[in-house]
């Protein structure tokens, strides 16, 4: 799957939310240290550089070459191309060593994971036994209700042959997936705790947006074109009702988040 996200590498970078502070305070909150973090499927960067403000060092990986190229350089975050599975030799050599990271984060990637062999790696690699895993997902944005409309056909209908099954895992929230960690202090559950992001855009963003969809980019491998001129159409008219240019576009982010306890 790591392929869907590197020809539409740049319409990624552009298009997607970064996250809320809150979001960040509330995780860093939870990790008694704030040394080192690692951000797995980092993407273009889009949380890994709120990290970098609050954690000394972040690592930052993920599998495709071609989405690390647009991520913003700081210089506290280390940016790495990493291979799908990686065995602990590998982990250790490429991310950190045992026991040695206060905060794994997931944002909008743990459902393309391998589950039992990625949570293996996250305890081995959690300072024991406040170390926090944080993982995200972010569902299909809200705008107004007519814009809504044609989105909810869009994604619910047209596009639905063309996702990954893994999909359903965020349409679901994340309150189905695999989670095996302690809730945090504080807490009496991994979540999901509820969150919002929001991203000023026009109309070409937000088709740029859609394009980015990894099942807009199977469609199209398929000879399907998602956005056909009369979907396009109609989009541009929905946005255009009520005064054309920009809207603030809201993504309802899902975050599970737990501590590896005495592992
Ligand atoms: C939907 S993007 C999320 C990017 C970014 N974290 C964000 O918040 O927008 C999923 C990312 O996970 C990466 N990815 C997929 N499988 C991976 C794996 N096994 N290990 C590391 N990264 C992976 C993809 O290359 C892609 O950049």
């Amino acid at each position: 799957m790591a392929e869907l996200f590197v020809k539409q590498a740049k319409q990624y970078a552009d298009t997607r939310p970064s996250y809320p502070p809150e979001l960040f305070q509330f995780i860093a909150s939870k990790t008694p240290s704030q040394h080192l973090a690692w951000d797995v499927g980092t993407g273009s960067g889009q949380a890994a550089q709120s990290l970098a403000e609050i954690y000394n060092k972040v690592i930052a990986t993920d599998t495709s070459e071609k989405q690390l190229e647009y991520a913003t350089k700081l210089p506290n975050v280390l940016y790495k191309q990493t291979p799908p599975t990686m065995s602990m030799t590998e982990i250790e050599k490429k991310v950190s060593p045992q026991s040695s990271i206060d905060l794994v984060i997931i944002a909008q990637a743990l459902h393309w994971f391998d589950h039992p062999t990625f949570y293996q790696q996250v305890k081995w690699i959690l300072k024991k036994p406040h170390g926090v895993i944080a993982a995200w997902c972010y569902t299909i944005p809200r705008v107004n209700e007519k814009i809504n409309t044609v989105l909810d056909r869009l994604y619910y209908i047209d596009s639905k042959p063309f996702w990954d099954p893994a999909r359903k895992l965020v349409e679901n929230e994340y309150r189905s997936i695999d989670f095996p960690f302690e809730p945090v202090d504080g807490a009496d559950h991994t979540g999901p705790f509820e969150f919002v992001t929001k991203k000023v855009m026009d109309s070409d963003d937000f088709l740029r947006y859609i394009r980015s969809w990894s099942a807009y980019q199977t469609a199209k491998e398929k000879g399907v074109e998602l956005l056909r001129n009369d979907v396009v159409e109609e989009f541009q008219s929905a946005w255009n009702e009520g005064g054309d240019g920009q809207k603030v576009v809201e993504f309802p982010i899902f975050l599970r988040i737990g501590r590896v306890g005495d592992v």
